[in-house]
């Protein structure tokens, strides 16, 4: 076809083709031509862009095989942050849920927007002039991964939209899933290839879209589907409903199952209407999600720390099957518990081959009576861990079948305590116990804490093994050499690992103290805590006896304003219970975990923990933002999620405490009580300057 005269406007035409085949292909389920035609039409516009280099584009079809591997992800903030969802597990839950809402809107009856919840993982994507631009993860809900060049390989993902008024700056939130079919499949190429399976197929997305070599995502048949938008809906569209036709008229999938319901009772309908086709649906699914249709409505209502109170996911029961105990084992956690874990004949629960399932503790077996050569009830929920629920025909119950806890830890022998009030029983080895240590690392490198990619089981199982780490301190002497000699480890992947390890001496504070794996502290905790001490040294230092007793004293005193009509005072450390605080005492205050911190923030190793606020400009320790009228450029949450994103606060009043007045448009007695505290006040402009915008 180099005999066109105009190959731009060739190229233009073909990629305008090819995509509205891939559309009917993928989103229509209605091709209107052969395979090979349309190989034929690809193979020409690849052929004229290589001639014609100058012709490429980002949006071209062309993109969809792939990019040359990226060496990590960027992170990308969100602009509006992705929540999650509260669950309903019943029908009272569901009525319970209506209410709220009914009592908070002040009306009578709701209209729902109904839809799957497809047990995918959570995308958002940008497009700019009408062409996808960027495409992130959720990530924490704050800041997610930068996967644009593997979203370009989905092929039900437009990657460029008409042009029109919202198609020039528009979000769109959806989920990225495999068919099971699709699933089946790459788990029998999997098999062939002497690769790995997954363990589901939320597991096959998830490990697909975070590969960082898009090359291999693209022949990962993946899918997506819409289900919401971001930034500015509300100015556009006046119901959730409105904004998914809108997206579907712009060639989104948007799936066939969504539906409009009026009251409590059309969503329960929706759900067993729903739940019937469960089996036939394409796609897993875990449950329903049901969101007020009103777009000012869902803006009234608002957020719960991070869920919206618009919409809940209302879920299926767990899926049951039957098996047999072959024994009952326990293992050892992160902080020592021992837990028994039944090993069972392989059963599929819910689309999962099922091997292990947990007893959780002593007191639990006991209440069921499981003995080994039993036959028990297992259940499994999303990804929840299956469990064994009960006993459904007893086996032949030798002495040898019943179960008993162990005196001694079955890893490093070390005497097992059971604490008067506790359930779990745990091996006293603290980090001498091998299995203690496995655990610690393994949740130390993880995700969600220093984010080393790379180790996983079997590498720390080695590590541990052949006193190569003893604690997470020895990650950072770790070299390619002492890598590449352990099994399964090619140079290539040890200077990954290498590299990944040296990519992670950068940490933010929250992050690096859920990574020290500290009994108690969450992701949640840890942000609080770094929050309120800004610093590694401030949190190292506190005195968490003092703090306890400030904590009660802010209470009470709160208490007495509260009748006196006075503003609160803000709770120190609020949202972490005194139980927490103690673990958190003890657990600074042991030699050898001080003895670890020190190492990994020494030179030698050089971990850097940025303080909770370090980002541009911003002021090192936390801060505190007031909110008060209407901004130009952004809504109130946005504006929140901005602040937070940084690591500061956003407080309802005005107090000594505040650091900046940020006010809008009709900003009203906050404004006149900051001009009289002397607190600065800031316009939308300079609070993006202050912060930096992404
Ligand atoms: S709406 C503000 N709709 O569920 C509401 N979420 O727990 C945000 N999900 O990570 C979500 N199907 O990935 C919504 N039809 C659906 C969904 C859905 C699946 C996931 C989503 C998110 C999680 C929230």
């Amino acid at each position: 076809m180099s005999s066109h005269a105009r190959p731009a406007a060739r190229a233009e035409a073909l990629r305008r083709e090819i995509e509205r085949h891939n559309h009917l292909y993928y989103v229509r389920d209605a091709p209107e031509i052969t395979d090979a035609e349309y190989d034929r039409l690809f193979r020409e516009l690849v052929d004229l862009e290589s001639a014609h280099p100058e012709l490429a584009s980002p949006d071209s079809p062309t993109q969809r095989v792939g990019a040359a591997p990226l060496p990590e992800f960027a992170e990308v903030r969100h602009r509006t942050p992705m929540l999650s969802l509260a669950n309903a597990f019943d029908e009272d839950e569901v009525r319970a849920f209506d209410r709220r809402v009914r009592e908070a809107l002040e009306i009578e009856a709701v209209e729902y927007a109904a839809d799957p919840k497809f047990d995918g993982l959570a995308v958002s994507l940008a497009y700019r002039k009408g062409v996808f631009v960027q495409g992130a993860t959720r990530g924490d809900g704050a800041t997610g991964e930068d996967v644009t060049p593997n979203l370009r390989t989905v092929r039900s993902l437009p990657l460029r939209l008409p042009q029109a008024p919202d198609t020039e700056a528009l979000e769109v939130r959806g989920e990225v899933l495999f068919y099971r079919s699709d699933f089946e499949k790459l788990n029998a190429r999997q098999r062939q290839a002497g690769e790995k399976e997954f363990a589901n197929p939320r597991n096959a997305a998830a490990g697909s879209l975070r590969l960082l070599d898009s090359r291999i995502t693209a022949q990962r048949p993946l899918r997506f589907f819409a289900y919401g938008t971001g930034i500015a809906a509300k100015a556009r569209w006046k119901t959730h409903s409105d904004a998914l036709d809108r997206l579907a008229e712009l060639g989104f999938p948007v799936c066939r199952e969504r539906s409009v319901a009026q009251g409590v009772e059309g969503i329960l309908q929706y759900f067993s209407r729903i739940g019937k086709k469960r089996d036939q649906l394409p796609y897993a699914i875990d449950g329903v999600v049901y969101k007020v249709n009103r777009l000012d409505w869902q803006d009234k209502l608002g957020f719960v720390s991070r869920a919206p109170r618009f919409a809940i996911a209302h879920k299926y029961p767990a899926e049951e099957q039957t098996t047999e105990v072959l024994r009952i084992e326990v293992q050892v956690g992160r902080s020592g518990v021992l837990t028994p874990v039944a090993r069972l004949k392989p059963v599929e629960v819910g689309g999962v081959t099922v091997t292990n399932a947990t007893l959780h503790n002593e007191d639990d077996l006991r209440r069921k009576d499981v003995w080994a050569g039993d036959t028990v009830v297992v259940r499994r929920a999303g990804d929840v861990i299956p469990e064994v629920v009960s006993v459904r025909e007893k086996g032949p119950r030798r002495d040898r079948d019943r179960f008993s806890m162990p005196h001694r830890c079955p890893v490093c022998e070390s005497p097992v305590i059971r604490l008067p009030g506790e359930a779990a029983a745990r091996c006293t080895g603290g980090l001498y116990c091998r299995a203690q240590r496995k655990q610690a690392l393994l949740h130390f490198v993880g995700r969600r804490a220093m984010d080393i990619e790379g180790i996983g089981d079997k590498l720390v199982e080695q590590l541990v093994d052949r006193d190569l780490v003893r604690s997470p301190a020895d990650l950072y002497r770790l070299d390619r050499e002492a890598l590449a000699g352990l099994e399964r480890m090619a140079e290539k992947s040890a200077q990954n690992v290498i590299d990944s390890i040296r990519r992670s001496r950068r940490m933010d504070l929250a992050r690096f103290v859920f990574a020290l794996g500290i009994p108690g502290v969450g992701e949640e905790v840890a942000k609080i805590l770094a929050r309120h001490f800004g610093s590694l040294r401030a949190l190292l230092d506190a005195d968490w006896q003092a703090l306890g007793t400030e904590k009660e004293a802010v209470r009470k005193d709160n208490a007495k304003r509260k009748k006196k009509g006075a503003a609160p005072r803000e709770v120190p450390l609020e949202g972490i219970g005194p139980e927490i605080m103690e673990s958190i005492d003890k657990f600074v205050h042991q030699r050898h975990n001080r003895e670890v911190i020190g190492k990994l923030v020494d030179p030698v190793r050089g971990v850097t923990v940025t303080d909770a606020a370090s980002p541009k400009g911003a002021r090192a320790e936390s801060m505190t933002f007031v909110l008060t009228g209407t901004l130009p450029g952004m809504t109130r949450d946005e504006a929140r999620a901005l602040i937070e994103a940084r690591g500061h606060r956003v407080s309802g009043s005005v107090s000594k405490k505040t650091d900046y007045l940020v006010a809008g448009e009709e900003a009203g007695s906050k404004l006149e009580q900051a001009r009289a505290l002397g607190i600065p006040v800031l316009d939308e402009g300079e609070l993006v300057q202050l912060l930096g915008k992404r």
